[in-house]
């Protein structure tokens, strides 16, 4: 068994973030979404992966390097332009070809991982397989519909969704596909759609085997959802305290500090994460937040959020919330007059004052 991780897109539902990173390094408990895809795929005992990059092929390359972190060999394939999750499958069809293969998509989370799907597949006579859970927004997915436990109809993001069974993004394919890709035609959204490529399947008589998910699975497209993603993750973590605490400082529940990282005079309510070499003076530390490394908050309150690296937050008078916040970033409450607000921020970012 190979795998296929996509890893290109353009990720437009996440800027600002996105036009300087790529959607699938946000953090999620300060670690890449993709990160997690990488020990999903080696756990699940697969060795040869290819990766899908696009415009931030250079970010995801220098994150991932040759892969051996994860005891994986890992070859990049060029997309240079996203059309679509079926032409990703088009344009890697020499490397995969002659091998069974499950393609995940690069900013999806599975809590129970791949395994069972990837052994099952192998044991199958199927000739893809598909994974599916239950959701309140089906027409933000692809939708399968179901007739005695067998898939008739897949659609692509449908107005009227025939149920809530989304498509999860990691599919299990045998060299078919390459055929069904073969006879696409762009949808709506001008893409080659691995929807229409497994409908042509079904069409076709070949056996689609469906899934049902049981544990959490997130796409962690949109911020609400890298938000909750930060919240599963973070509720199963260990406490795990490297940096130092002075005194006056209170811990509670589970929480990591990373090395290097100084808490003076703060109160930290977990579940939540502190990165390495983070400074957090006189401030609040709330429940489901990660604090990226070496980012400074002093003087100020934060929960439920997601603060990446190198970021200052200085004395500020009302609590952050829900949150997704970049690197580099600086909010600061000045002391001295004009007591304006002063801004530089880039194109599409948002911000909320009360
Ligand atoms: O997350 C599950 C959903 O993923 C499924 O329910 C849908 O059926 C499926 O089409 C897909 O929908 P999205 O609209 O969420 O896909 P998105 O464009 O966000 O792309 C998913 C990942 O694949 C993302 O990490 C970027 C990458 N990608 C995407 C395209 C279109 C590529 O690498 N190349 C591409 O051409």
């Amino acid at each position: 068994m190979k795998g296929l991780i996509l890893s290109g897109g353009k990720g437009t539902r996440l800027r600002p973030i996105t036009y300087t990173s790529a959607k699938q390094l946000i953090p999620i408990a300060n670690k890449p979404v993709l990160f997690y895809v990488l020990e999903d795929v080696s756990r699940a005992g697969i060795k040869d992966v290819g990766i899908i990059v696009g415009d931030s092929a250079k970010e995801i390359m220098d994150a991932v390097g040759d892969g051996q972190k994860w005891n994986l060999n890992i070859t990049y394939i060029q997309q240079n332009e996203p059309l679509g999750l079926a032409h990703t499958v088009m344009i890697s069809e020499k490397f995969l070809r002659g091998s069974p293969f499950v393609m995940y998509l690069g900013d999806n989370l599975l809590k129970e991982g791949i395994s069972s799907f990837v052994n099952n597949f192998d044991s199958s006579q199927a000739q893809a397989m598909i994974l599916l859970a239950e959701v309140n927004n089906p027409q933000e997915f692809g939708v399968a519909e179901l007739k005695n436990g067998k898939v008739v109809r897949l659609i692509e993001k449908p107005q009227n969704p025939p149920s809530n069974y989304a498509l999860v993004g990691i599919y299990l394919f045998t060299d078919i596909i390459f055929d069904a890709v073969k006879q696409l035609k762009p949808s709506w959204r001008n893409e080659y759609e691995i929807t229409d490529a497994i409908q042509y399947l079904i069409d076709k008589g070949f056996t689609v085997e469906p899934h049902i998910v049981k544990s959490y699975w997130k796409d962690t497209g949109k911020l609400e959802d890298i938000l909750e993603a930060n919240r599963l993750i973070l509720e199963d973590i260990a406490s795990d305290i490297q940096g130092s605490i002075d005194e006056k400082s209170t811990i509670i529940g589970k929480v990591c500090i990373g090395t290097g990282a100084k808490i003076i005079s703060s109160t930290i309510r977990g579940p939540a994460i502190i990165g390495e070499n983070a400074y957090i003076k006189n401030s609040f530390i709330g429940p489901f937040t990660s604090i990226g490394n070496a980012t400074q908050i002093i003087n100020s309150e934060i929960e439920n959020s997601i603060l990446m690296s190198h970021s200052k937050i200085i004395r500020l008078r009302k609590r952050i919330e829900d949150s997704l916040i970049g690197k580099g970033v600086e909010i600061k409450r000045e002391t001295k007059p004009p007591k304006a607000y002063r801004f530089m921020i880039g194109d599409h970012s948002q911000i909320g004052i009360y």
